[in-house]
């Protein structure tokens, strides 16, 4: 698997505010993660790579980074523009983030109004990016989500780290802890406590060499592909199995698969990694309720394409995937159906599949990933098997989170028996 991408951002930004040179192998070798090495180069942090998937990033020390030139460009990058916001609140000069057409359609308020709660200024365009963020002494805030995302918490916790106290930032509902651990392997600390996450100001970090793990995100179109043809069966190696990312495993399992998961003893990082195999056997009804949305939120259009081959995969309180890098509902519903898929849309989900099993087979068709990375992957596996090919259009969007997908995916299907 690539490098995961939500772990190779955190290492990046913590490597330049720690002291010293830090290397990471495995970097995730997509256009999100190298947006955040351009934006730390822009700050003055002396970086090179990724070169084989290692990069070299010499910390500055926490509040080091040094006025950029011009904008600061995060590209298609969400988890760039809103945990460098954080970082940038407590510096004290002004910068500008850009981002793509995409990101600037995504909500910004969630991470502009704790920061400015914490004493910095933050221009937008009615919530939106470009963000202009005029950074300060910042104050330590006790904060309350209103949405579960990493994301903003990681912002008010990077924001923390160079505010004058201790930083309190409560959850509505548990995400991924990538920030807390991150953290710690650079010499920090998060404390935890049940949906509270708390840090001191002013710790110093200190460099370290990591590897990053493989993205479980990515392998999840793998793992929803095996699952739902008969016949299949997928093993991966490597591959992080930190537990805030791997509900759908247990998914997999209601919907029917055998999934076994072998956790490796060496975990870099306080990342725990190992080894999935899953296997089809046979293709169920599947639920997901509200309350799992915040842990699966990643995987839910590859979620879908599990219904694509048969069984039914019905979908509710999602109504976050509408402000992801597409409005992945609409998306991935026209998408689906484009390909033959039954698909119907809902205001905070939807539902896949359910057809006879006789006509469980899609059709394939022309599909469009409206430049939505996990959309061309979800259409991609829908596709497989379908009764003729299928075309979709924007694939190269894959290269945001895995460059190289199309040629796996060709690798996994010349390797089918009987093919
Ligand atoms: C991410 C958090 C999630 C996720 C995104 C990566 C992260 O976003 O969808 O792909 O690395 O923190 P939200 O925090 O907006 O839920």
């Amino acid at each position: 698997m690539p490098g995961d991408k939500s772990i190779s951002h955190r290492y990046a930004i913590l490597a330049a505010l720690a002291t010293g040179p830090s290397t990471l192998t495995g970097y995730a070798p997509g256009a999100d993660c190298r947006s955040t090495l351009d934006c730390l180069r822009r700050l003055g942090v002396d970086c090179t790579g990724p070169a084989g998937g290692a990069v070299t990033l010499m910390g500055r020390g926490l509040g080091g980074l040094r006025s950029p030139g011009g904008p600061l460009d995060a590209g298609n990058s969400g988890t760039t523009m809103r945990l460098m916001a954080g970082v940038l609140a407590g510096h004290h000069f002004v910068s500008e983030m850009t981002g793509d057409e995409s990101l600037s359609r995504r909500p910004m308020r969630r991470v502009i109004a704790p920061l400015a709660r914490m004493g910095a200024r933050i221009d937008a365009v009615d919530g939106h990016a470009p963000l202009t963020i005029h950074g300060s002494s910042l104050h330590a805030v006790d904060y309350t989500c209103e949405v579960p995302s990493a994301q903003v918490k990681s912002a008010i916790l990077l924001a923390g780290l160079h505010a004058d106290g201790v930083t309190r930032v409560t959850e509505p509902a548990a995400t991924r802890d990538h920030t807390e651990r991150a953290l710690a392997a650079f010499g920090g600390r998060a404390e935890v406590n049940g949906l509270t996450v708390s840090v001191a100001a002013g710790q110093a970090l200190h460099a370290r060499s990591l590897a990053v793990p493989g993205d479980f995100s990515s392998a999840a179109f793998w793992l929803v592909a095996a699952a739902a043809i008969p016949g299949s069966r997928i093993e991966i190696d490597g591959v992080g199995l930190n537990p805030s990312r791997t509900s759908l495993l247990d998914v997999l399992r209601r919907f029917g698969a055998r999934v076994d998961v072998e956790v490796a003893q060496d975990r870099d990082g306080g990342e725990p990694i190992g080894r999935v195999i899953v296997a089809h056997e046979r293709a169920g009804q599947l639920t997901i309720a509200p309350d799992e949305v915040p842990g699966l939120i990643d995987e839910l259009p590859a979620i879908a394409a599990l219904a694509a081959h048969g069984g039914e995969v019905r979908v509710s309180g999602a109504g976050e995937l509408r402000v992801k890098e597409s409005d992945r509902i609409a998306t991935l519903v026209s998408g689906f159906r484009a390909l033959g898929v039954e698909a119907d849309e809902r205001p905070d989900g939807f539902v896949i599949g359910g057809a006879p099993a006789s006509a469980t087979c899609p059709a394939g068709g022309a599909a469009d990933a409206c430049g939505d990375h996990r959309i061309a992957m979800a259409l991609a596996i829908a596709a497989l098997g379908a009764e003729r090919p299928s075309t979709i259009e924007g694939a190269e969007a894959v290269d945001i989170s895995y460059p190289g997908f199309f040629e796996t995916l060709d690798r996994l299907v010349s390797q089918r028996v009987g093919a």
